[in-house]
């Protein structure tokens, strides 16, 4: 089924490109200079995160299955793979829980969890693109 992998392929490009971009924008919008009278409202990250990156890993996560079980192939690499899919979704979840809590706390520190969220993200997406590229056996 070629429109299913293509359908997994755009929704896990827009997962990826939200997920790398998320902690800098995080970054950008808290922290020790955050001002509430630029952005009021719901902030950016927030709308990204809700409108965008969610609904895409829910959508790359469940076209995946599907191809798993349409083309039933199984393999060392798809769990290798699935490993690096998991600490994506952590990553996911983790800058969620970044978002909530500098809702509530803006000024806090948030240079050092966005660093360690974007280096471990982009490591994930490597090693899940290589793995199955590579299907190593
Ligand atoms: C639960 C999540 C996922 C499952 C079950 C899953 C499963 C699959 C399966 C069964 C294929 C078809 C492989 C083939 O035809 O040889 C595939 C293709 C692919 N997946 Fe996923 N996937 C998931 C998430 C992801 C994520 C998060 C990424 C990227 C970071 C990704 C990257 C790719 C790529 C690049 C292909 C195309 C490979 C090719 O055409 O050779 N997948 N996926």
């Amino acid at each position: 089924m070629p429109w299913l992998l293509v359908v997994h392929i755009v929704f896990l490009l827009v997962w990826c490109g939200t997920l790398l971009y998320l902690p800098a924008l995080i970054a950008d919008s808290y922290g020790a200079d955050f001002d509430p009278s630029r952005e009021p409202g719901v902030l950016p990250p927030r709308r990204l995160f809700n409108l965008l990156a969610t609904p895409a890993a829910l959508l790359t996560i469940a076209s995946g299955t599907l191809l798993f079980l349409v083309q039933g192939i199984f393999g060392v690499w798809l769990v290798l793979k699935l490993t690096a899919v998991a600490v994506m979704a952590i990553c996911h979840v983790v800058c969620g829980a970044l978002i909530l809590r500098l809702e509530s706390e803006p000024r806090s520190g948030v240079a050092f969890p966005c660093v360690v969220l974007a280096a471990t993200s982009a490591l994930a997406v490597l090693c899940a693109v290589w793995l199955v590229l590579a299907k190593p056996d």
